[in-house]
C-alpha cells in the first residue's frame, strides 16, 4: 500500500484540511505514515501569514528533498494552502523537486491529479467544491473543529488572507450540521466552529451563526462549543446574548483587536476604534462577566510610535487578554501596505516591543492560572497519557494535566480541584 505523509502549518483551518485530506487518501487505499522517508508522497500544507512561515516551507522542502534522494527516487512532494496560493508556479521555480502546487480552495484536485498527471500547479478557487469532493472527516478528537466560513472581505491592509483564501463565502447550514453529526459519533464532545470571520457566517437560507450553535447545542452529546476567530464589529447581540442563555457556549472568546491605538487600527483598515472594541467587552461583560478575551496582536505596524504601542499594551492590560498571539509584523506580497506604506518601525524597535508586550501578556497568564489554584474547574478531558495521566482544558482553554486512579475519562467533562499552575498548565486532582 502507498504511503503518505502531511505536514500542517498555520491556522486551524488549515488543521481542519489536513484532516480532511487525510481522510479522503485514507478511503483511496493510501495509508498515513510518520515518517517522512517511508512516504511515496509528502504533502506540505501551508501559510503564509507572515513572511517567517513562508520562508519555513521552503527550509522544509530542501530537507524533505534530502530525504527523496536518500531514500525514495519516485517520492512524490506536494505544496498546497496558502502558501501556495501566493507563490504559483514561484514554488516550482525555487523548488523544482516539487511534483504538486494547489491552493486552499483547490488542494482537492491533488485526488485526480495523483491518479492523471504527474506534475500540476492549479491555485484556482473553487470554493465548496473541496467539501463536496471529500470522505467523511477522519476526525477522532474530542474537541473537532468544523469549518463553515472562508475567505475576506475586509481588506486589512496588512493581511494576505483576502489573496490566499479570496472572497469570503459561507457552507450551508444542512451540511454543517451533519458533519456535526458525523464528529459526535466519532466521538467529538465540543465542536469549535471555524471561519477567518466566523461571526460573520451566513448561508443561501439566511442562517447565522447563531443558528447553527443553538441547533448543535441541541445535541445531547456535545457538551461544549467554540468559536473562531471573530471580527469584533460582527459580534451580533444574539451571538453575544448566547454568552449567557446557552451554557455549552464557552465563556471564551477569540476576538482580534490587532492593535490599541486609534491611529495604526485605521491604518490598519479595521472598522473599529478602541473605544468600539471596548463597549463590545463592555456589552458581553454585562450579559456574562465571565467571559474571557483571547486577541492577536501585531506590534511594528507602518509608522506605529511608542505612544501607539502603549496603547496596545494598555489594551491588553484593561481587557485583560488571555491566551493570546502576538506578532512582529511582516510586510506581505499582495496586501496595500506592501503596495502604499513603508515598514519603518526598525526591526530593533519591533523586537523590543514584541518582548515588552509578550512578557506581559505571560505575566497576566500566570496571574490568571495562579488564581485557580484551589479552585474547582471544569475540565473537558482530550487527552489520555495513559498511567492514569490526562489532559483536558478549562473553559478558558487553559490547559490542564490531572492524575487519577479512575478509567475511560476521555471525552468526559469533570471537576478538577487546582493545586499548581504555570504560565502554561494548571495542575489538578478529581474534585
Ligand atoms: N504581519 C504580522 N502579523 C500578521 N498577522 C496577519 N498578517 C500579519 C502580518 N503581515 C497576524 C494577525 C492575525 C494572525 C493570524 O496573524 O494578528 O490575526
Ligand atoms: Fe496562514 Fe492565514 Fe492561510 Fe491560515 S488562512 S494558513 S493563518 S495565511
Amino acid at each position: 500500500m502507498k504511503k503518505f505523509f502531511i505536514q500542517t502549518f498555520g491556522c486551524q483551518m488549515n488543521v481542519y484540511d489536513s484532516d480532511r485530506l487525510h481522510a479522503t487518501l485514507a478511503t483511496r487505499g493510501w495509508a498515513p505514515t510518520d515518517k517522512i522517508e517511508t512516504a511515496d508522497l509528502v504533502i506540505l500544507n501551508t501559510c503564509s501569514v507572515r513572511e517567517k512561515a513562508t520562508e519555513k516551507v521552503f527550509s522544509h522542502l530542501g530537507k524533505i528533498n534530502k530525504l527523496k534522494k536518500k531514500y525514495n527516487l519516485e517520492m512524490k512532494i506536494a505544496v498546497i494552502g496558502c502558501v501556495a496560493k501566493e507563490l504559483g508556479k514561484v514554488v516550482r521555480h525555487r523548488a523544482p523537486y516539487v511534483d504538486y502546487v494547489f491552493g486552499p480552495q483547490s488542494w482537492h484536485l491533488l485526488l485526480g491529479a495523483l491518479e492523471n498527471t504527474p506534475t500540476l500547479c492549479d491555485t484556482g478557487n473553487y470554493r465548496l467544491d473541496k467539501f463536496k469532493d471529500l470522505a467523511t472527516v477522519k476526525t477522532q478528537a474530542v474537541s473537532a473543529f468544523i469549518s463553515i466560513q472562508e475567505g475576506c472581505d475586509n481588506v486589512c491592509t496588512y493581511c494576505i488572507v483576502p489573496f490566499t483564501r479570496e472572497r469570503e463565502f459561507s457552507r450551508d447550514f444542512d451540511t454543517v450540521m451533519k458533519e456535526v453529526d458525523q464528529v459526535v459519533s466519532n466521538g467529538a464532545r465540543e465542536i469549535v466552529f471555524l471561519g477567518q470571520n466566523v461571526n460573520n457566517y451566513k448561508d443561501e437560507n439566511g442562517k447565522n451563526l447563531a443558528d447553527l450553535i443553538r441547533a448543535t447545542a441541541k445535541i445531547e452529546l456535545v457538551k461544549r462549543i467554540r468559536y473562531v476567530t471573530s471580527y469584533p464589529t460582527y459580534l451580533t447581540d444574539e451571538l453575544i446574548d448566547l454568552f449567557g442563555s446557552e451554557p455549552k457556549v464557552m465563556p471564551f472568546l477569540n476576538l482580534p483587536i490587532q492593535a490599541g491605538s486609534n491611529a495604526v487600527l485605521k491604518k490598519m483598515n479595521r472598522h473599529y476604534t478602541r473605544e468600539d472594541y471596548f463597549a463590545i467587552i463592555d456589552k458581553i461583560k454585562k450579559v456574562n462577566p465571565n467571559v474571557v478575551v483571547s486577541s492577536d496582536l501585531i506590534v511594528g505596524f507602518c509608522g506605529e510610535t511608542e505612544e501607539d504601542f502603549q496603547d496596545t499594551m494598555d489594551a491588553a492590560k484593561r481587557v485583560p487578554f488571555l491566551v493570546s498571539y502576538s506578532f512582529k509584523y511582516s510586510p506581505r506580497p499582495h496586501t496595500p501596505a506592501q503596495k502604499a506604506f513603508k515598514d519603518d518601525v526598525n526591526p530593533k524597535d519591533k523586537a523590543e516591543r514584541l518582548k515588552r508586550l509578550q512578557d506581559l501578556l505571560h505575566r497576566i497568564q500566570k496571574d490568571f492560572n495562579q488564581a485557580c489554584i484551589g479552585k474547582t474547574v471544569e475540565v473537558l478531558i482530550d487527552q489520555d497519557k495513559g498511567a492514569g495521566v490526562f489532559r483536558g482544558r478549562s473553559p478558558y482553554m487553559q490547559n490542564v494535566k490531572i492524575d487519577t486512579d479512575k478509567e475511560g475519562l476521555l471525552g468526559e467533562v469533570v471537576s478538577v480541584k487546582i493545586k499548581d499552575a504555570s504560565s502554561f498548565l494548571l495542575y489538578g486532582e478529581l474534585a
